[in-house]
């Protein structure tokens, strides 16, 4: 028998997913582990399995739940929701769906897995919700809808088919969401001179600065994170520096830098599609601890920001309080600030600054607000 077939790997890979390990880096170390054994069209369809089932968890489960009586361990729980998930999303043709998850499941539990897929294949799923159908936990989708109407819907639907990166001409793969943010602080600041990145890892938008900054610093918090970050730095622009800091207090003299980006900690709630565990791990609570964070974030880029020296914030996610309202406030208590209109037109306009949303032109949500201290 082959050891790596690709409903193998993802079968594993769910079922440590199912027992808490975070997607993205647990398909990353499976398919690394693979090795050479799975073609290119094997690791899409992996990824596609792993990715799909997990972001589609509630519209499986409420699919699944009418033919499930006992607890399931988390092994025949993955192989259902997997199998699940290809008749439900992917038009798999029913015979392959369910014998190729039942040759890769448990030998204890294959009768049960084939009997209820045979019976899976048959329904016509009735859905008591839009947030079962598109398989988000109700407080999101509210919040998406009292944000922002039909395009919250949009936006949701979006994020369960996400933008796949080309890689960037340094070989770098970046959602575009990320380089227009890169291309704003450029744009801001043709004159160049020094630049602090806050919040740094893993290093997208440092490395992807223009060639106008004579000097880069890379900050980051999490001293593990930090060397992923020197590594693609290394790799991809030597000569930053990195620093290891809280970048609320950072080790930077007031008033010295010519730029700085706070690319903030967020819910990540415009990058749903991206981390298809995220929407079943963040919680409403974590918006109003965040946006304390970002503040204080903000109010440290300000000290160390010299007079005409220009401050970005970004964050991927769309819910107001991190966006909008945290511009606001911290525009309202630094008179010294002017604001600046972003350069790209894809940024639904939101002075001082934009946002994309997920739908408009199929990348992560994004928001971006620029600032000139006087
Ligand atoms: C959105 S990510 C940054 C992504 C990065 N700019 C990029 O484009 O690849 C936010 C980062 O901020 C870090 N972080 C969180 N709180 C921080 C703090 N108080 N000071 C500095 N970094 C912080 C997180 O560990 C995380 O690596």
């Amino acid at each position: 028998m082959k050891k790596f077939t690709s409903r193998r790997v993802a079968l594993q890979a769910l079922t440590e997913i199912e027992e808490g390990a975070r997607a993205n880096d647990t398909l990353a170390s499976f398919l690394a582990s693979s090795g050479g054994e799975l073609s290119e069209r094997d690791r899409g369809f992996v990824t596609e399995l792993v990715q799909g089932t997990t972001r589609m968890r509630r519209a499986i489960d409420h699919v699944l739940e009418p033919f499930l009586q006992r607890k399931l361990d988390s092994d025949v729980r993955a192989a259902l929701r997997m199998g699940t998930h290809q008749l439900l999303n992917l038009g798999t043709p029913p015979h392959a769906a369910v014998n190729d998850t039942v040759a890769v499941t448990p030998r204890r539990a294959s009768g049960l897995v084939n009997a209820v897929l045979r019976k899976v294949s048959t329904v016509d799923p009735q859905w008591p919700n839009e947030a079962t159908r598109h398989s988000y936990p109700d407080w999101i989708w509210d919040l998406f809808i009292d944000t922002w109407g039909q395009d919250g819907k949009a936006s949701l639907i979006a994020m369960n088919t996400p933008e796949r990166p080309t890689p960037r001409p340094d070989g770098y793969i970046q959602g575009q969401a990320s380089r227009w943010v890169s291309d704003e602080v450029d744009a801001a600041s043709p004159g160049g001179g020094c630049i602090v990145d806050l919040c740094a890892a893993p290093g997208g938008k440092t490395t992807a600065a223009g060639c106008q900054w004579s000097s880069l610093f890379a900050n980051e918090i999490d001293a593990s994170r930090a060397q992923g970050l020197q590594v693609n730095i290394d790799r991809f622009r030597p000569g930053i520096a990195v620093v290891i800091s809280d970048g609320s207090r950072a080790p930077f003299r007031g008033g010295s830098v010519d730029a700085v980006l706070v690319d903030a900690p967020c819910t990540g709630l415009g990058a749903l599609g991206r981390r298809s565990d995220a929407r079943w791990q963040v919680t409403e609570e974590a918006i109003g601890r965040l946006v304390l964070i970002q503040a204080a974030l903000l109010d440290e880029a300000f000290r160390i920001l010299r007079p005409g020296g220009v401050l970005s914030y970004s964050v991927c996610t769309v819910t107001r309080a991190e966006t909008v309202e945290v511009s606001a406030q911290f525009q309202a208590s630094h008179r010294e600030l002017t604001g600046l209109a972003l350069t790209g037109s894809h940024w639904r306009p939101h002075y001082p600054g934009g946002i994309v949303l997920p739908h408009d032109y199929g990348t992560d949500g994004m928001a971006m607000f620029q600032w000139k201290r006087q």
